[in-house]
């Protein structure tokens, strides 16, 4: 929700009469509204009853179990290991959850014609690898490596990829909206000028001609924990136009503007994001701190109120020994981590990074599934000896 955005026919005046081209038959108008009314919002113009559904049922779709008596321990993954595959829904290994975030990861190694809809969870779908679309009423998203994708809770969107060489996604779900902070922006909503990005950074979705087609079209459904399969009558891209300010849009990682200081700026620097329940950052090459006598690497933190976590994209991660791309490591709160052992030495005197890189900091503690055992490095918990 960057700005306001429109695409396509809508009626000059909302919640008045909006005919199709035979004079006699509405469009209809369906408010998507956020935080009872009183959050951002779009009205949406469809060819027929959004609401339509023909038949509703529960399924199952497999995953890995959240263990709930797991130690939270110091936690390193190799996220590329053993992934199951499958299309944008199927492919998703959960890795670590609280009650308002999630986080997976996904192979994608086909596509489907089946629609998604995630009606109690925002998505951030951070594309490590692969290009392709992100379709949904909305229009069409796009995409390419290094795309954040920010989907509102309750968008009905599909994903197709343009090949099925390298395809990996980072997802993470969160009960509240993904917001940009509000010290980013000035009294009017516009980006300051201090901001890490400006409008121009954000893609809003493009258009895409409304569907209007009646048959059998599945839906998967995903509310908490459980997932219904629903059969719709009519396919449900048939948006003739929209307006508003809730939208899915795309920000890519090399657009962010880092910051940087004499002497070691903490995390808060790098933020990206804000939900009520944890804040996102993006850490991208940039020069190193320039006191003569600066440590680059960071000094030892123990984060009592959050845990950490952080994705690793691409180049040298200058704190960590034996991490490397699509590596994955949780720093619970309330224990200290830092450099391991020679990084923080090796760090002083090096003028800049190359590393790109995605944290996540909640503010309620994670709990890992099976699947974050399965990948462990089972050394890591003594990488600081
Ligand atoms: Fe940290």
């Amino acid at each position: 929700m960057p700005f306001y955005h429109k695409l396509g026919e809508i009626p000059r005046v909302k919640h008045t009469t909006f005919y199709k081209i035979d004079g006699k038959e509405l469009y209809r108008e369906e408010l998507v509204s956020s935080k009872g009314f009183s959050g951002i919002y779009s009205n949406l113009y469809h060819h027929h009853l959004p609401s339509a559904t023909r038949e509703i049922k529960k399924i199952v779709i497999e995953g890995s179990k959240t263990l709930d008596d797991a130690p939270a321990v110091y936690t390193h993954c190799d996220t590329d290991k053993d992934p199951r595959g499958g299309d944008y829904i199927h492919s998703r290994e959960k890795l670590l959850e609280n009650s308002q975030c999630s986080i997976s990861t996904a192979k994608v190694t086909q596509n489907s014609e089946i629609f998604y809809r995630n009606a109690r969870a925002a998505e951030l779908i951070f594309v490590h690898h692969g290009s392709g679309v992100l379709k949904s009423s909305y229009g069409a998203n796009p995409f390419g490596s290094g795309d954040q994708i920010v989907i509102p809770k309750g968008t009905i969107y599909s994903m197709e990829f343009e090949d099925f060489d390298n395809n990996k996604l980072l997802i993470v779900e969160s009960s509240s909206a993904f917001e940009i902070p509000k010290h980013f922006r000035n009294e009017y909503g516009q980006l300051n000028e201090d901001a890490p990005y400006c409008e121009r950074d954000f893609r809003p979705p493009e258009f895409m001609e409304p569907i209007n087609e009646s048959g059998e079209f599945k839906l998967i459904v995903k509310m908490d924990a459980q997932y219904s399969e629903h059969i719709l009558p009519n396919h449900p891209f048939d948006v003739v136009g929209w307006d508003g300010y809730l939208y899915p849009f795309i920000f890519n990682i090399k657009d962010y503007h880092p910051k940087v200081g004499r002497i070691h700026l903490p995390p808060p620097v790098h933020l990206l994001y804000t939900t009520n329940a944890f804040v996102l950052c993006n850490f991208v090459p940039r020069p190193f701190d320039f006191h003569e006598a600066a440590i680059p690497a960071p000094y030892f933190h123990n984060n009592v109120d959050s845990d950490e976590v952080l994705y690793y994209l691409d180049g040298d991660f200058m704190s960590r020994k034996g991490v490397s791309a699509g590596s994955l490591t949780w720093h619970p709160g309330g224990i200290p981590h830092g450099p391991q052992p020679g990084r923080t030495e090796a760090s002083v005197g090096v003028e800049r990074t190359d590393e790109y890189a995605f944290m996540i900091d909640t503010f309620e503690p994670l709990k890992p599934t099976k699947k974050v055992q399965e990948c462990q490095d089972d050394n890591y918990p003594k990488s600081w000896l």
